[in-house]
């Protein structure tokens, strides 16, 4: 049975679409099947592997018109493709009987071809990603080091907490982390031992350091590993996906 993560976070740029597209194409290298859901109306992470105007989209699949239709990206990896006009599915689907569950009927036939299936959630704790939470094991949240950061945590802490009591008794926070990391600022170094503190063994090891090439990346249609397999960029997310793996291998 493939384990389901979300990985989001309120606050927009702190590092999710780089992140669902690095960790999956890492887990992918090392043998994993993986399956990366863009659920975010930007379509930042269709984009970033290349695909423009994709056959089926999520939004058609949201709306009854087809199922979910993986695309193959690369060996191990393949991806639920989005589009700008998801922008009006919160909206259209608002008023339909169970719209919380859409997408967990949607993602059934799939759960168990894959080892990992990672959801990328647009930056707003709405019907969107509250469909990504009511089916998903885990939960991962990326943050910059900033003090504001850490502040807006509290709200999708809030929105979890709810979830997991009304729609979704398993989901459960597994893996807080840092991106854009740079150790020689004071600030980034305290808000990590913040983080620490307060979400202990949930914080990953890794920190995603600042490299320019995760920001390259994405105009070549490729992720770090294919664009620049030597930067510190594809070191780190290589790290974190080992991380994950030991992690799920050790129970938790
Ligand atoms: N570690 C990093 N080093 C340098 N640039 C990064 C890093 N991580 C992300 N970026 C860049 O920061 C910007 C925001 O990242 P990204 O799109 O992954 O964030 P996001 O949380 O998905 O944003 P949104 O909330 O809009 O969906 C992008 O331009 C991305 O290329
Ligand atoms: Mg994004």
């Amino acid at each position: 049975m493939g384990r389901i993560i979300a990985c989001s976070n309120h606050k927009g740029g702190v590092g999710k679409t780089t992140s669902v597209v690095n960790i999956g194409a890492g887990l992918s290298r090392l043998k994993k099947t993986v399956l990366l859901v863009d659920l975010d109306p930007q379509a930042n992470l269709t984009q970033s592997f290349g695909v423009n105007n994709p056959e089926f989209t999520i939004y058609e699949a949201l709306k009854g018109e087809h199922e979910l239709v993986p695309i193959h990206i690369d060996k191990n990896l393949d991806i639920i493709a989005s589009t700008l006009d998801l922008s009006g599915a919160e909206m259209e689907l608002s008023s339909e009987a169970g719209r919380e569950y859409i997408f967990t009927e949607l993602l059934e036939p799939l759960i168990n071809k894959y080892d990992y299936i990672i959801i990328d959630c647009p930056p707003s704790l709405g019907l969107l990603t509250i469909n990504a939470l009511t089916v998903a094991d885990e939960l991962f949240i990326p943050l910059q080091p900033h003090y504001l950061a850490i502040k807006g945590l509290t709200k999708i802490i809030e929105v979890k907490d709810k979830v997991k009591k009304r729609l979704n008794k398993k989901l459960e926070i597994t893996g807080v982390f840092v991106t854009q990391y740079d150790k020689r600022k004071i600030l980034h170094r305290d808000v990590v031992d913040t983080i620490n503190t307060y979400f202990q063994d949930k914080v990953f090891n890794t920190k995603i350091r600042d490299n320019i090439a995760l920001a390259e990346a994405p105009s070549t249609g490729t992720d770090i590993f294919r664009y620049d397999p030597k930067c510190f960029g594809a070191e780190d997310y290589m790290d974190l996906c080992r991380e994950i793996i030991k992690r799920h291998e050790n129970g938790r």
